[in-house]
């Protein structure tokens, strides 16, 4: 009889389900009313006086780890049914990701950088916040010169500007190399000006340096004409207006063919079939003292543009403000241009 105790103990055991109904099976075969452990109790009359008591505490045990074992299989599957289910649907298409695209400013100075590297330029950068000497002095600007006034410059003290231009590259260029020289420069200038459509309070420049033995007006003219019929197309054509600046002498304005209305007239170039792109001029000799280079054994010339300016020509934008607004709308359409 003990040993009859020991084999249904054994299946009560083993057994294991995660099925609702085979535990209810289970439990009325060892405990309902015909159940193997129930018949086990009604023959407990049978078993000898002797063995009655051992017998009997075997079979409450069996009877408990019956009860036990039915128990614990319905608790783990209750776990299981009150587990949260995923509501993902694999199913479901996936959702592209937005990537975003490049900024018109960058595009355009990305594109300059590219034609002036092709020619021997290497670029050079200089701080946003700058010193008098070289956004000024060191540039020949005379004490009394409106530039230094705080109605177009933003001083942060006596000494110190956020840069009116990029020209104050070109002389941390000058003082940290003797010539031959040939960089560009890019970057972010700021000046003291209302917000308009047609200014504002900071923009961005490429300058641009050539010092060498011997460079001359004619050397300046061939790179300019060369960089804008690279930008704007092969048959654009440019001018040289006479005009000043303190650190080139001669000084002049560079004009481009009117890259919109193919020079016929239009109110973007308001008519003269000829649009300014930037100022330019062979780098004064008291520039080049002011950064100890020889004036007598060197000459070059210098060049900077506004990057919006180009910007403008070439994706026809008239307002100045949509560059710095961050309006998707805008800056979206630029997503297709390369570089
Ligand atoms: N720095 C001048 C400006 O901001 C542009 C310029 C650069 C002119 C180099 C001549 C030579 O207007």
């Amino acid at each position: 009889m003990i040993e009859d105790i020991n084999k249904i103990n054994n299946e009560v055991q083993s057994f294991n389900s995660s099925s609702l109904d085979e535990i209810e099976n289970f439990r009325i075969s060892f405990l309902g009313k015909k159940g193997k452990i129930t018949l086990l109790f009604n023959n407990f009359k049978l078993v000898p006086v002797a063995e009655k008591k051992e017998f009997g505490s075997q079979l409450n045990i069996l009877k408990n780890n019956a009860l036990n074992k039915v128990k614990e299989l319905k608790s783990s599957l209750a776990e299981i049914s009150s587990a949260p289910k995923s509501n993902t649907d694999f199913t479901i298409p996936g959702q592209p990701n937005d990537i975003g695209s490049r900024h018109p400013i960058t595009i355009i100075r990305d594109r300059i950088i590219n034609i002036f590297s092709h020619i021997g330029f290497s670029i050079s950068e200089g701080p946003e916040i700058e010193d008098d000497w070289h956004n000024f002095t060191a540039l020949n600007f005379p004490e009394e010169h409106p530039a230094r006034d705080m109605q177009d410059t933003f001083f942060i003290n006596e000494d110190i500007a956020l840069r009116t231009h990029t020209s104050s590259v070109q002389v941390r260029v000058m003082e940290k190399n003797q010539p031959p020289i040939r960089a560009i420069s890019p970057g972010r200038v700021y000046r003291n000006e209302a917000i308009s459509a047609r200014a504002h309070c900071f923009f961005h420049q490429v300058e641009g340096l050539y010092i060498d033995k011997g460079v001359s007006f004619a050397d300046m003219k061939q790179t300019l004409m060369y960089f804008t019929k690279a930008m704007f197309g092969n048959e654009t054509k440019i001018r040289l207006r006479p005009s000043y600046f303190p650190f080139t002498e001669p000084s002049a304005e560079v004009d481009v063919s009117c890259t919109i209305c193919k020079s016929k007239g239009c109110n973007v170039c308001k008519y003269s079939g000829w649009l300014e792109i930037m100022g330019c001029g062979m780098v004064d000799p008291n520039v080049l003292e002011n950064c100890k280079i020889d004036p007598d054994l060197y000459s070059g010339y210098a060049f900077g543009m506004g990057v919006e300016r180009i910007a403008q020509l070439i994706y026809e934008v008239n307002d100045l403000r949509l560059y710095s607004e961050n309006d998707l709308r805008f800056l979206k359409q630029f997503s297709s241009d390369s570089f």
